[in-house]
């Protein structure tokens, strides 16, 4: 008799590379096969509260047996939540290591901060473990090649967390671009806006009672707890975070790309700056990029501070080709013919809507439900890393850019920098000692 353990050991074997036909019949014959997936959640304090209504929205397949935070204010808020959502009780730990080492994991979610999201990852598949990481993957563009080869080597799966790759009214545009809808596409455009405060600057303090400061620095070196860092705010400091290009370009990129049917680019220019507040931030406030290919280009415009929407939209992406143009974005899209008159359009009536990220979206339930398909019955996955990553170094590329001052050209099978050795010294990062990822 095959275990329900072996069977998915077979099928992450299978989703690696190897045919596997697992037909409801055969699947329902397997011992076991319908229990419930594990799922252990990470880094609790905000985007986690979707990842629990994505696995609440898919309970028929995955239960949370454990939820792990450094914070112990937020563990016990989130193990509370879990078990009024769940409607079961979720074992709190502080430390992700001691959950890695168990055999009734199936599967871990991570929503730490960005620092921690490769290392973290390959530490899970080295564990046996499939993982649904947030975006961005990585922290820099070494480590998120890295992962990419540690889910070959290890062949569980890894699910980036770019959920609008499971967006069905995406997925059916895109496609159609593919098509021909508006001729050869060329031009992608991709934006962000938000009104985001100061976050001052902030002073050295003691560390929360409720803390573990070591490990929530795990691969960061080690600096003295600072008032405006956690949580959230981590995201501009540059051993921690990776700026707005990163929290949010990297869905709308990833978008544009996939339209496009482009990888890494020939060429990447970036400039920008911290203009509306002088304080603590180490990263721009505006920021615009080119991203260039031999008979394409995207382009990409953040904005922290300042909410002048474009196309009457805080975020979206504008795909253009010879004979017309699609607006598209969480909420549907609109089609433009050549002249820029709209011709039709698609709303998914706000079910979609993500404004608030740490709360229900479809899109997120969906790309969870792929992910567990993926583990269950060998479903291609819609964001696998391979593919996630790309969008990622990508904007990495484009922080590397803006952060030199000056074109960068890459190799584009690679997205490696070339003739820059300046530039590709910020291909990776410092570790704290014992905290370098490897193979
Ligand atoms: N896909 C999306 O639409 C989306 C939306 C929002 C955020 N995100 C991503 O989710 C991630 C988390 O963002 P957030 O806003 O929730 O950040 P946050 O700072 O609010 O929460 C991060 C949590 O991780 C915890 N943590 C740190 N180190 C840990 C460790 N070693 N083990 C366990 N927990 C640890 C912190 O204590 C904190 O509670 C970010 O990478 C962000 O880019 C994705």
């Amino acid at each position: 008799m095959v275990t329900r353990r072996e069977f998915l050991d077979t099928l992450a074997v299978g989703a690696a590379g190897l045919a596997i036909s697992s037909t409801a019949k055969s699947y329902g014959q397997i011992m076991g096969s319908n229990d419930r997936l594990n799922f252990a959640v990470i880094g609790l304090n905000s985007r986690a509260y979707a990842h629990l209504s994505a696995l609440k929205a898919n309970k028929r397949d995955a239960r949370i047996t454990h939820v792990c935070d450094v914070d112990s204010n937020i563990l016990a808020k989130f193990a509370a939540a879990t078990q009024q959502e769940m409607g079961e009780p979720a074992k709190p730990e502080k430390d992700f290591r001691n959950v890695l080492q168990l055999k009734e994991v199936d599967a871990i979610t991570i929503a730490t901060p960005d620092h921690w999201h490769a290392p973290m990852a390959i530490l899970g598949l080295q564990a046996g473990k499939n993982v649904y990481v947030e975006k961005p993957c990585s922290h820099n563009p070494a480590e998120g090649a890295l992962l990419v080869q540690a889910q070959a080597k290890y062949g569980k799966l890894v699910q980036m967390g770019t959920q609008q790759r499971s967006s069905k009214h995406t997925i059916e545009i895109v496609d159609r671009i593919h098509n021909g809808l508006i001729g050869r596409a060329y031009y992608a455009k991709a934006w962000y806006s938000n009104v985001r405060k100061s976050i001052g600057i902030g002073h050295d303090i003691p560390v929360p009672a409720s803390l573990d400061w070591d490990l929530w620095q795990g691969p960061a070196p080690r600096r003295a707890y600072r008032s405006n860092v956690h949580p959230y705010n981590w995201h501009w400091f540059k051993i921690y975070g990776t700026g707005e290009t990163l929290n949010n370009g990297t869905h709308e990129i990833d978008v544009c790309r996939w339209a496009l049917g482009v990888d890494f680019p020939n060429s990447v220019a970036a400039s920008g700056g911290r203009y509306h507040f002088k304080d603590d931030w180490q990263f721009y406030d505006t920021l615009l990029t080119s991203f260039n290919y031999a008979d394409k280009m995207i382009a990409w415009e953040g904005k922290c501070c300042q909410g002048m929407k474009f196309y009457g939209r805080d975020r979206g992406s504008v795909i253009m080709g010879t004979t017309g143009s699609v607006l598209v974005d969480r909420d549907g899209y609109e089609i433009y013919d050549l002249k820029g008159n709209k011709t039709s359009e698609f709303k998914t009536g706000g079910e979609t809507s993500s404004a608030d990220l740490t709360g229900r979206d479809s899109m997120t339930d969906a790309h969870f439900a792929n992910f567990i398909a993926g583990i269950r019955h060998g479903e291609k996955l819609h964001a696998p890393i391979n593919v996630g990553n790309v969008a990622v170094t990508m904007l990495q590329l484009s922080n590397i850019a803006w952060e030199v001052n000056r074109q960068l050209e890459l190799d584009a099978s690679n997205g490696h920098i070339l003739r820059d050795a300046d530039a590709m010294k910020l291909w990776d990062r410092d570790y704290e000692k014992g905290w370098a990822p490897h193979l």
